[in-house]
């Protein structure tokens, strides 16, 4: 990547597990001498901050949490993210692991339009909001059955955000198998992610290491 880092996405339905196999990824290459950010979406920045506002239901948006205008604010928080903190970190040569990226845009806001036009529309309309978001150089999906991330969900207390439905899990789980067909011109790797963590670990470890060069 001629000096600069590595833009890995990571993607998956909730209780995926991307956040534990990201941290635990993080580690191991750090622990061999790279440079790594890790980071997610919702970003931290001031449009993330609200977003997760609006989906724990802390804060309310009048005309309630529709699809569309849920597309335009994570676009938002996108460019915000890609230009305040995703690039100055690949510009210091970084391997930055982000945990989502526009691929859960295409998934969960077309998941949750319920197609009220034709998907396809509802998937080109979604791209183009995102049409200046620059390109991960791979994404990783993890592919999980939505009855195990749902037990995980429930393993892990935290109250519901606004798409932690079993049956929108369900549909999401469904689109990330063919998340190819959302993205075609990028680079999609899946990792089954049903495994113990440390046979997802591997399995992870093993999907990145061609792009992930040695550090020296
Ligand atoms: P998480 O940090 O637990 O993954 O929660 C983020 C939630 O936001 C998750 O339910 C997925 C959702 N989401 C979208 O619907 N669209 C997006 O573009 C992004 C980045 C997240």
């Amino acid at each position: 990547m001629s000096g600069e880092g590595l833009f890995v996405a990571v993607e998956g339905i909730d209780g995926a597990g991307t956040t534990t196999q990201i941290d635990r990824y993080a580690a191991a290459l750090r622990g061999a001498g790279r440079k790594v950010h890790v980071t997610r979406e919702p970003s931290t920045g001031p449009i993330g901050t609200f977003i997760r506002e609006v989906l724990g239901g802390r804060a309310t948006l009048r005309g309630g949490p529709g699809w569309d205008l849920m597309a335009h604010l994570f676009a938002a928080d996108r460019l915000d993210h890609v230009r305040g903190e995703i690039e100055p970190a690949l510009r210091e040569g970084a391997v930055v692991l982000s945990d989502r990226y526009d691929l859960s845009s295409l998934a969960y806001q077309s998941v949750a339009s319920d197609l009220s036009l034709p998907a396809h529309e509802i998937v080109t309309w979604i791209r183009s909001l995102n049409r200046f978001a620059r390109r991960p150089d791979v994404t990783i999906v993890v592919d999980v059955t939505p009855d195990v991330a749902a037990q995980r969900r429930r393993r892990r207390g935290a109250p519901e955000d606004l798409y932690e439905t079993d049956a929108l899990q369900a549909r999401l789980a469904k689109a990330y198998l063919h998340a190819e067909v959302l993205v075609p011109a990028d680079r999609v790797v899946h990792v089954r992610g049903d495994g113990t963590l440390e046979e997802v670990e591997a399995l992870f470890r093993a999907a990145l290491a061609p792009f992930v060069e040695p550090a020296g």
